[in-house]
């Protein structure tokens, strides 16, 4: 029979907003829907509610000197280092996701060797310039940065629409300020890293000199005044900022600025540690979450990182995927067949193809594969990092569950699945704090803490 959902694409809307109204799980939430998940793993879902996310760190040294929405916030990461300070002698700390490097400063600060993997060129960069500057002299910093060069203009980067993104005189000084740190010498490491600095500082000024913003996506905004000046006196205020920084490190945490901390550009997936780990602290992307290369294309455009689009798609589709990747990458995982799959996944996936089928139009057909290939990368990471975690050890991650065509998906519980399948015991599943779905606004998610333990 046709369904009465399978119409021309300009009642769309209509059909998305009917699938709204009548979804069984308005009202609902993903703590109900887990009990037979639950009940099969035989363990407990504890209340933690605490602050999880990026934003307090604007407030912290260091933390503070690159903006980015989608990491943890330091007194998070600090909380779990205190909790297992007495298990552990200094541990070796690894986030496979290392984003900005929220977890390996935190490290750092404690004095613990930390490491990390991440695919995107642009937050390994930020990272590592937070974590391996902390010798630069602030007064050296700030006397490079007062001379640089204003006469040497370099153009913005060409295939980002730039004119769009940024008012002409703005565009100007932000290919001023460009040109001058593109003259710095770097013939050795003080050098270098004083420019890495002045880049790092120059990429975290962008998004708040356009016309764009970043809440959490990247899009236009309409009515943001921004003044022509705004890239000299952002600049300026961020070196400063650096500089405090640095003299405060360098009087209260002198005896960490050696500790070994590096953040490698490489695929969690496949990447080969030599080092063994007491903690790995994480968050993986999430299902239906951001894309953390369209993201951040300004800075990555500005700061040489991307040449292109393509080069952009490229990064993008080696990451742990999300639910905009092109149908291409889709096909070829179907195609591959080479994947890990459980019960739960299985059974996940054949009720999203049903309601899919019910409702006769869905955002992407593919969306149950598209599921599969999010646990197949995640146990991909999972199976890669484990060897490497001293007995003992703790895998502690941080993600959050979704809703597929009406279909819950238990991302934390399938992690603790994985991870049993995997060898390591579940200590314990708390939820941190509690979402919307984009989907049926009234029904709620979970963002879980989930704690392994290998034993
Ligand atoms: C949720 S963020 C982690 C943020 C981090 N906790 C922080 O505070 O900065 C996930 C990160 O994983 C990275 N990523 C995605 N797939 C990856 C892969 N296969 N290998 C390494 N990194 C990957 C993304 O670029 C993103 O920066």
């Amino acid at each position: 029979m046709k369904s009465i959902f399978a119409e021309p694409a300009q009642s769309e809307l209509t059909v998305r907003k009917i699938n709204v109204l009548r979804s069984p799980k308005k009202g609902g939430s993903s703590d109900m829907d887990a009990i037979p998940y639950i009940e099969e793993l035989g363990i407990q879902i504890f209340r933690n509610i605490q602050p999880i996310q990026f934003t307090p760190n604007i407030n912290e040294h260091i933390h503070r000197w690159a903006p980015y929405v989608q990491g943890f916030s330091a007194s998070f990461v600090q909380s779990i280092l205190d909790q297992y300070k007495e298990d552990y002698n200094y541990p070796v700390v690894l986030d496979p996701f290392a984003g900005c490097g929220t977890v390996l400063v935190q490290g750092k600060f404690n004095g613990y060797m930390s490491f990390g993997t991440e695919l995107n060129p642009f937050l390994q960069f930020i990272a590592n310039t937070k974590l391996n500057c902390w010798d630069v002299s602030p007064n050296y910093l700030l006397r490079v940065y007062n001379n640089l060069p204003r006469n040497n203009r370099s153009s913005a980067p060409s295939f980002l629409k730039s004119s769009s993104h940024f008012n002409k005189e703005i565009l100007h000084n932000l290919e001023v300020l460009k040109g001058g740190i593109e003259s710095l010498e770097e013939k050795n490491e003080k050098q270098k890293k004083v420019k890495d600095l002045i880049n790092l500082a120059f990429s975290s000024i962008l998004i708040d000199s356009s016309n764009l913003k970043r809440t959490p996506c990247l899009g236009y905004c309409k009515n943001k005044r921004v003044y022509d000046t705004a890239p000299f006196v952002l600049l300026d205020k961020k070196i400063r900022e650096i500089a405090n920084d640095l003299k405060l490190i360098q009087s209260q945490y002198k005896n960490f600025i050696n500790t070994e901390s590096k953040v490698i550009l490489a695929n969690a997936m496949d990447f080969e540690h030599i080092n063994k780990f007491d903690l790995i602290i994480t968050s993986p992307p999430y299902m239906n979450g951001l894309d953390y290369v369209m993201n951040y294309k300004i800075e990555m455009g500005w700061l040489g990182f991307a040449k292109n689009h393509k080069e952009l798609k490229r990064i993008k589709d080696e990451m742990v995927v999300c639910d905009n990747v092109s149908k291409g990458l889709i096909k070829e995982f179907c195609r591959s067949g080479l994947t890990y799959s459980n019960d739960w996944i299985e059974k996940i996936k054949t009720e999203i193809v049903w309601n899919i089928e019910k409702r006769g139009s869905y955002r992407r057909t593919d969306m149950p594969y598209i599921v599969h290939k999010y646990f197949d990368d995640l146990y991909k990471v999972m199976k890669k990092v484990i060897p490497s975690l001293n007995s003992g050890g703790r895998f502690i991650l941080v993600v959050g569950d979704s809703l597929i065509a009406d279909v819950y998906v238990p991302t934390d519980l399938l992690i603790a699945k994985i991870g049993l399948d995997l060898g390591l015991d579940v200590e314990k599943i708390e939820k941190a704090r509690e979402r919307r779905s984009g989907q049926i606004r009234s029904y709620k998610l979970r963002e879980s803490i989930i704690t392994l333990v290998k034993r």
